[in-house]
């Protein structure tokens, strides 16, 4: 377990797009454990693996239903409906952002053991996995609007 450094605005790994992970070593599962545990250490309700200095397409999230979401290499299938966010970043200390989400979308990738996975979600989880998903693309909130 370790709480790893977060990346702040204005660091360029944060505008990198990130590499796809090839294979799960063991440097992998212990980046997302320590993912895990810097996302809960901050209060956040999601993290992207840039946000730790690694440009890797990796994300964890969890919005407080004891779900514990960790995605490699996720691919959006769907998006659609629009909800009204009011979002938070760790790597925007204090920033609040009203902007707009899809509130449904369905998400393909891998989940922490390397296998397959669909994620079917609205609401809180969907907002919250397209604002990580777009940090592994180098897309900032403050982007969107
Ligand atoms: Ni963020």
């Amino acid at each position: 377990m370790a709480i790893r450094d977060i990346r702040l605005a204005g660091d360029e790994i944060l505008r990198k797009v990130s590499e796809p992970v090839k294979e799960l070593t063991p440097e992998i599962t212990e980046l997302i454990n320590d993912m895990f545990d810097t996302m809960y250490e901050l209060d956040g309700a999601g993290l992207a693996a840039p946000q730790v200095g690694v440009s890797l397409r990796i994300l964890v999230a969890d919005v407080g239903d004891n779900k514990q979401i960790c995605l490699i290499n996720p691919v959006l299938e769907k998006e659609e409906m629009r909800q009204y966010t009011n979002e938070k970043c760790l790597s925007f200390p204090g920033v609040r952002r009203k902007l707009r989400r899809p509130c449904h979308i369905i998400v393909k990738g891998l989940d922490r053991d390397f296998k397959e996975i669909t994620i079917d979600t609205y609401g809180e989880l969907a907002r919250c996995i397209c604002h990580e998903i777009d940090h592994l693309d180098g897309i900032l909130f403050t982007d969107r609007n």
